[in-house]
């Protein structure tokens, strides 16, 4: 009765709420549903936040107490707040002596800046440099950032003196999407000790970006998601690179090693020869028009289409999210919902073609994916022609397909590993700080995030995720990749059109 209620709720609040996430088809089909009992305990781990005693998750014995059922709905209430070191001498902020600050204090802080060379960052870090040109030249002021709590009302606010985090709230967001955001800063600043400068930013977690194009550096800066070539909001990594508990999405570095296996198992040839997808329609026209491209009595575009029925998944415990499942076809679509989805990730890791439908918005790293290249370009128009005719392609040059599909997994498994994910944050986040034209203090109301104040009352898995995914110092010990140069703007320009030719090419290809 009780699950049934709790059950219904979810499905409704997913729907109505959770848009592009929650939503897509992709998410859901694979991860597995062992998650549930076994993990879920809370005694085991103190609530000091005494870094190396919190680490060693995966392993402990933390079986007793198993409740039975992974927390379908738990509301996201812990208030936020964390500590760790930092400081990075940049342009505004002083070599702030973080020595004070206490965590991972015993690990060297990684190599030195710049001593040795890193390895060079992946290609689509250097859109980090794009989505900060706005403020290039003028700079950020505390103005603009305040500015942005005016307009746009951002959801939190994230600041770090000295390697600590403070969050000053301003709003809820929907399930723990902040909490897991901020979880996520929390273990950059445990990873790269002392080397997180000093900055300030506010962050909205709703899905569409919305910061309009001012004059130069007057648009105030606002952190999210997602981005689109219309506005300037800066795409940060989402909170599901930490773990969904709500949907039972584990932390990404987990899954994505589950899904390599994945891959693993079923040949390519042997897959179901159609393009799949399976999500919720509701949360956008794209994908209400999608589905007319599902087979039926009449038509065969080559494409299976499944509605996501979250209530039952969740009632059901999520049997139906099998890993195995998520790549058993050669193609699978991926469509945006209300903005970007964070299925991508788990569609592009999966060997099997990706079928993009044209998309509108961007997150951290598509702009690294190439159509033909990773992925092929499905129109928003005619959508259905569309599918049939790469599936028939696809199904007719089996070997090009497959280098398609397997190009997309190694662009994740290479490119989009956490290691990388920590580093794009790092950048971003540096980068950002040295165009601050202030010194960031704790805002007013604001609150200090630490491992213990995030935990503090957190069970099942909201807890196993984060307790699987603290940073304990050692992690980082490589240094961050390196970032590259800035694209030249004939560079940029270069790349956008060569982006549109191979779709134009492809749409050329349609109408034969
Ligand atoms: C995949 O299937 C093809 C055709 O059945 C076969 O030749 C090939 O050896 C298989 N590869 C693997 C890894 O099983
Ligand atoms: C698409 O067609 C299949 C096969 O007829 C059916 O099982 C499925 O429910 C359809 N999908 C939707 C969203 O109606
Ligand atoms: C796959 O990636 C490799 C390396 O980037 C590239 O040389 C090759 O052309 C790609 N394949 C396709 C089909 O684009
Ligand atoms: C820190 O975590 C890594 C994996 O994340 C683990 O290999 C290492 O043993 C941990 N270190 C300590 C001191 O717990």
């Amino acid at each position: 009765m009780e699950a049934a209620k709790k059950a219904a709720r979810v499905a409704r609040s997913l729907a109505d709420v959770a848009p592009c996430p929650a939503v897509n088809g992709g998410v859901f089909v694979f991860f597995v549903a062992v998650v549930t009992g076994a993990f879920v305990s809370a005694c085991w781990m103190s609530a000091s936040a005494r870094v190396s005693s919190i680490a060693p998750v995966a392993t402990s014995p933390m079986a007793q107490n198993a409740t039975p059922r992974p927390e379908a709905a738990a509301a996201p209430r812990v208030p936020p707040r964390l500590s760790s070191v930092a400081a990075t001498p940049t342009n505004q902020t002083p070599p702030a002596t973080a020595h004070s600050a206490p965590p991972p204090r015993e690990q060297a802080p990684g190599p030195a800046p710049g001593a040795e060379a890193a390895p060079d960052c992946p290609a689509y870090f250097r859109w980090i440099h794009e989505d900060l040109r706005p403020w290039r030249a003028a700079g950020i002021t505390r103005d603009a950032v305040d500015g942005a709590a005016r307009r746009y009302a951002p959801k939190f606010r994230v600041t770090v003196v000295a390697g600590r985090l403070y969050v000053a709230r301003y709003g809820r967001c929907f399930q723990t999407r902040a909490e897991f955001t901020q979880w996520g800063i929390l273990q950059l600043l445990r990873r790269y000790p002392g080397r997180v400068p000093d900055l300030d930013l506010m962050f909205d977690c709703q899905d569409l970006p919305v910061v309009l194009r001012a004059g130069d550096g007057q648009s105030p800066p606002l952190f999210r998601y997602c981005g689109s070539e219309a506005t300037l909001d800066i795409a940060f990594p989402d909170w599901s690179f930490w773990g969904w508990p709500e949907l039972n999405i584990k932390p990404w570095e987990a899954l994505r090693r589950e899904i390599k296996e994945g891959n693993a198992r079923v040949n390519w040839t042997d897959r179901a020869p159609y393009a799949y997808w399976k999500g919720n329609p509701a949360v956008g026209a794209e994908r209400r028009d999608l589905l007319r491209c599902n087979v039926s009595a009449k038509r065969d575009w080559n494409a299976r289409i499944y509605a996501q029925d979250w209530g039952r998944e969740v009632q059901a415990g999520f049997k139906e999210s099998d890993l195995s499942r998520q790549c058993d076809h050669r193609y699978k679509i991926y469509i945006e919902g209300r903005g970007w989805s964070v299925s991508e990730k788990y569609i592009l890791a999966c060997d099997s073609v990706a079928l993009m439908v044209r998309p509108r918005f961007h997150d951290f790293f598509s702009r690294g994916l190439a159509p033909l290249r990773h992925y092929w370009p499905v129109r928003d128009r005619g959508k259905c022609r569309s599918i049939k005719l790469a599936v028939d392609w696809g199904n007719a040059h089996a070997d090009r397909a497959q280098e398609i599909g397997g190009n997309a997994s190694r662009f994740v498994q290479e490119e989009l590993t956490m290691d990388r994910v920590y580093d794009y944050m790092f950048h971003l986040l540096t980068e950002y700080a040295k165009l601050l034209r202030y010194e960031p203090a704790m805002p007013r109301g604001a609150g200090e995030v630490t491992v213990a104040s995030m935990t503090r009352g957190r069970r099942g898995l909201q807890r196993k995720f984060m307790m699987d995914t603290v940073e304990n110092g050692s992690g980082g010990s490589g240094g961050p990749c390196t970032l590259q140069q800035p694209f030249r703007p004939e560079e940029l320009e270069a790349l956008r059109r060569t982006r549109e030719d191979v779709v134009k090419q492809v749409e050329e290809w349609e109408k034969r």
